[in-house]
């Protein structure tokens, strides 16, 4: 039997103790699966190619982990796998079109290696399903978000079974235990899943399709993923999730901000940032808590989409430019530094010169020094795609062209910011070596600045007071001392 079998069966709205029973289930369900695989492993090589978020890179994370507790081995060097599996995004279609072309080259090797499997997991291949089989013939198997924790089991029936285009029916909620072992070990930076999905209905945004509705993780188990990072050694956590500051306990009255205190009073975690939250769910109390809890890091990533209230009102984002200037205005009072990032979407359709002029004078008066700017690309399933003709497709030509200005506003304001560092002395979290040559390495201020500096491996998940010496748009650069060394 399957294991995975065991995820269905559950109504679509459960009550809550159905919900938890089944959650108990699931784990006991699954540490029976660990300890069965770890027994009968194939000890196969295990590839894994992430695309997207940071939600993807977590799970990518947490996979390795549970295939390794299974017995498998974990390769990151392309050609040396007996299993490939690709961890895919839908939020645009060039990531969707990306990652098709890669499975399609990919499953070439199976003409010389009979053995290879190639699997599809993460957002397409809850959307996407048999198209996927039919577009990619020799796929072996599918397995949406919800399915993480099933994986390390689909690739051993893969192989027992002989069987491909397998795909695992999405369980109703995703296990949220599976991140519990999994977290970073020796890492200074924690990745910490606290929600899953969206309840939003952002006119555009197909994520809701694929993650599902927004399932927040208990806060019992979030405490526990934090607790055994810090005692992994780990400094800085990073709450994840599609919505933050909407989380709230499904067990008890808690909110998000008893989950910010709650991590604060972690002692060894010294640093604490969040991704992302959406402006209309912003309240005082949020904005203060960058006041109130000096553990968190007055470094705000607040995706507006847009600067015109008519183009907010059409994609449903449920809040004006007048509230994204309250946030940004209460937290440069707290620390005038703060460094505030966002998401824009140029493009969209309808959106008029004018539109767009006032998301350039949004960007420019806000000095944004960091922002992923995106062309509006239709996705299947969403609110706007159908009607995309009548609201007026923007071309191609346009888009471009007014993601290339963005950037340059972009490239001054972070330019401008990372300037008022220079000469400064900035306490730098080290996270791992830089690809700038021997005994570079690199970390974060408590701005989410990257810095560059050199120094021993032995410095990585440490704190060093570094002077700045060069910056550019993107980074710091330690200052070089007379004698060639560093400070
Ligand atoms: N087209 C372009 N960008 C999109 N995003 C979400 N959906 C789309 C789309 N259809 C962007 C939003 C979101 C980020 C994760 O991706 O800016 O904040
Ligand atoms: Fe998508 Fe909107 Fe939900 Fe963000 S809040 S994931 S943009 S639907």
């Amino acid at each position: 039997m399957y294991c995975y079998d065991n995820a269905f069966g559950l109504k679509s709205n459960p009550t809550p103790k159905q919900a938890k029973n089944f959650a108990r289930y699931n784990i006991i369900i699954h540490i029976k699966t660990s300890l069965r695989n770890a027994m009968c492993s194939v000890k196969k090589k295990v590839l894994i190619k992430t695309y997207g978020c940071q939600m993807n890179e977590r799970d990518t994370e947490a996979l390795k982990v549970l295939l390794m507790e299974a017995g498998f081995t974990i390769t990151e060097k392309e050609g040396d796998e007996d299993v490939v599996l690709l961890n895919t995004c839908s939020v645009r279609e060039a990531a969707e079109l990306k990652a098709l072309g890669k499975a399609g080259r990919l499953l070439r090797k199976k003409k010389t290696h009979a053995d290879y499997k190639v699997g599809v997991m993460g957002c397409m291949a809850a959307h996407k399903k048999e198209l996927l089989f039919k577009k990619l013939p020799g796929l072996d198997f599918i397995a949406p978000p919800k399915a993480l924790h099933l994986i390390p089991e689909l690739i051993q029936q893969s192989y027992a079974r002989h069987a491909n285009q397998v795909a695992v029916p999405e369980p109703t909620f995703l296990n949220f235990s599976c991140y519990e072992r999994t977290y970073s070990k020796h890492k200074a930076v924690a990745r910490i899943p606290i929600q899953q999905g969206c309840n939003m209905a952002c006119s555009y945004c197909i994520v809701p399709k694929t993650r599902g509705e927004q399932q927040n993780r208990p806060f019992n188990s979030i405490l526990k993923e934090v607790k055994e990072a810090a005692q992994w050694g780990t400094k800085e956590i990073i709450l994840l999730g599609q919505i933050v500051n909407t989380y709230h306990d499904p067990d008890s009255r808690k909110n998000f901000i008893d989950l910010l205190e709650a991590v604060q009073n972690v002692e060894a975690i010294k640093r604490i940032r969040f991704i992302s939250p959406h402006p209309a769910f912003f309240s005082s109390q949020l904005m203060q808590a960058f006041k109130i809890l000096p553990k968190l890091c007055p470094s705000l990533h607040l995706p507006i989409q847009s600067g015109s209230d008519r183009i907010l009102k059409a994609m449903r984002r449920a809040y004006t430019k007048a509230k994204i200037l309250e946030i940004v205005k209460t937290l440069r009072t707290i620390d005038m530094r703060a460094s505030i990032s966002t998401d824009i979407i140029v493009g969209y359709p309808g959106e008029s010169e004018e539109d767009f002029q006032e998301t350039v004078a949004l960007f420019k008066d806000i000095k944004f020094d960091m922002a992923y700017i995106f062309k509006y690309s239709p996705r299947p399933l969403t609110w706007v795609a159908p009607q995309e003709q009548s609201l007026m497709k923007i071309p191609e030509k346009v888009k471009e062209d007014r993601n290339q200005y963005l950037l340059s506003i972009l490239t001054q304001c972070s330019t401008e910011y990372n300037r008022q560092f220079m000469g400064k002395y900035q306490e730098v979290l080290i996270e791992g070596k830089a690809h700038r040559g021997e005994h570079k390495l690199f970390g974060k201020n408590i701005y989410n600045k990257k810095v560059i500096l050199t120094g021993p491996e032995s410095w990585i998940n440490t704190f060093k007071h570094v002077q700045i010496g060069k910056v550019t748009a993107s980074t710091l650069e330690e200052k070089v001392v007379e004698d060639g060394g560093t400070l």
